[in-house]
């Protein structure tokens, strides 16, 4: 038996009906943009495998700060104890974040950084007596699987079974053209009822939605009303953060800032999984007692691993080199060129563009479901063409690593020209 058939005896994947799935591709090596799978078959990682890896598979300077971290100290208990990558890390954090951004909450991927803001939104206004229960979110939105992260998601046949058992959430329409004022006026209400301890987003850009775009200005407008009315804005930079958008992060466009952002993903470079929730300090300061009850009782195993923070800290490195800086425009360049070209195919409905993240909707007679049969069709397609790219219904969209070639990116943007011609 090989990989693939082994992997099937005992491993359940995540987003998977097993009964319909084909067999996996086994990936055995990975190399800058590049994948190998057992049968020696090399696939282009144009997803940057689920928006993590920036730097490229195998990253040599990466694997090297690891080491060296795992052979000093791999890893050492949180709770009572400091270390001095955690020290660094926060300390160059500070550099890039936001300006109001002044507190560090370590634990370990996207749903669990999500899941720490939304519970330090609600103690907040517990640890002050303010009954605030509910928070808001968009349509559509993915914040997590975890309860609380799941809540706030929108994304409904994620979370339909588990109705009922969540924490209340209500949905604003994203304020994609056209939508503002509605938006605008739905987020007004709300928020004078006093209900509601936060709203979360993710900033400019929805990504499992489908790569949904909104402007800075309207998001800059929507925090503003919260802030105005004491409700805690929370920008999940899960997939945004560490320069998918072109910035630093997606909160960089904004003249308003948010009082936590919810960071994972390409934190460390797609190597040990690890997030981080960031506050202002007035935040902090709501659980700062002498009230044991008033601290944040909340943590993980590795909450703050330092192999983790090494590997942090050589990820930021190599981010703010000229060299990836220069790589993201030079991505840039190409999916605006790429989308010149293609925006009118019979085939295309709309394209965006935005940072290394480009995004094409097909024109569909029907609304295409997130798994449905065109997606499953041109997921197919990519996979057997060696293009690794998952469509999100009948939206394709490629998301980089930025170490990625150009002549590896033409073939990503021929590939997604040849798919249209089987669609
Ligand atoms: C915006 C956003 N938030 C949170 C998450 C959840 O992250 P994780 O899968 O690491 O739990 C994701 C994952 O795609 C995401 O895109």
């Amino acid at each position: 038996m090989n990989l693939s058939q082994r992997d099937k005896k005992h491993n359940w994947h995540p987003y998977t009906q097993h009964k319909t799935a084909q067999d996996f591709p086994a990936i055995v090596k990975g190399k800058d943009a590049l994948l190998w799978d057992e049968n020696g078959k090399e696939y282009i990682d144009a997803i940057a495998s689920w928006w993590v890896n920036p730097y490229g598979h195998s990253n040599k300077f990466i694997a090297d700060a690891i080491y060296e971290q795992l052979t000093t100290l791999e890893h050492v208990l949180f709770g009572g104890f400091t270390h001095n990558k955690a020290v660094e890390l926060s300390e160059k954090l500070m550099d890039i974040l936001p300006s109001n951004q002044n507190k560090i909450f370590y634990s370990d991927n996207g749903s669990t950084a999500v899941e720490v803001a939304i519970k330090v939104a609600l103690q907040y206004n517990y640890n002050k007596g303010i009954k605030k229960t509910k928070i808001i979110a968009f349509e559509n939105a993915f914040h997590g699987d975890t309860f609380g992260a799941m809540a706030a998601s929108g994304i409904s046949f994620f979370t339909e079974a588990f109705n009922g058992s969540l924490l209340e959430v209500v949905r604003i329409p994203v304020p994609t053209i056209g939508n503002e004022e509605k938006c605008f006026e739905i987020l007004k209400n709300l928020v004078t009822t006093n209900d509601f301890a936060a709203f979360i987003f993710e900033p400019l850009i929805l990504g499992a939605a489908g790569m949904v775009m909104y402007q800075p200005e309207i998001l800059d407008k929507l925090i503003a009303i919260c802030q105005q009315n004491n409700v805690f804005t929370i920008a999940d930079e899960v997939m945004t953060g560490f320069g998918k958008t072109g910035k630093t992060f997606a909160s960089d466009y904004l003249v308003e800032k948010p009082d936590m952002m919810c960071l994972s993903k390409a934190l460390t470079g797609g190597t040990i999984p690890m997030a981080i929730t960031t506050f202002t300090q007035e935040i902090f300061d709501g659980f700062y007692d002498d009230d044991t009850n008033k601290a944040l009782f909340h943590g993980h195993t590795f909450t703050a691993n330092p192999t983790g923070c090494a590997a942090a800290l050589a990820s930021l490195k190599l981010l703010q080199t000229d060299e990836m800086q220069n790589n993201i425009q030079r991505i840039n360049k190409h999916h605006l060129a790429f989308e010149n070209k293609i925006k009118n195919h019979p085939k295309v409905k709309t394209t965006r563009v935005l940072g290394v993240i480009f995004a094409l909707e097909i024109k569909t007679e029907t609304n295409e479901s997130y798994y449905g049969n065109l997606r499953n069709k041109l997921y197919k397609f990519f996979i057997e063409n060696g293009v690794i790219l998952r469509p999100v219904g009948n939206i394709i969209y490629v998301l980089p690593p930025y170490i990625i070639k150009d002549d590896q990116l033409q073939k990503v943007y021929q590939t997604i020209e040849n798919a249209l011609e089987i669609v």
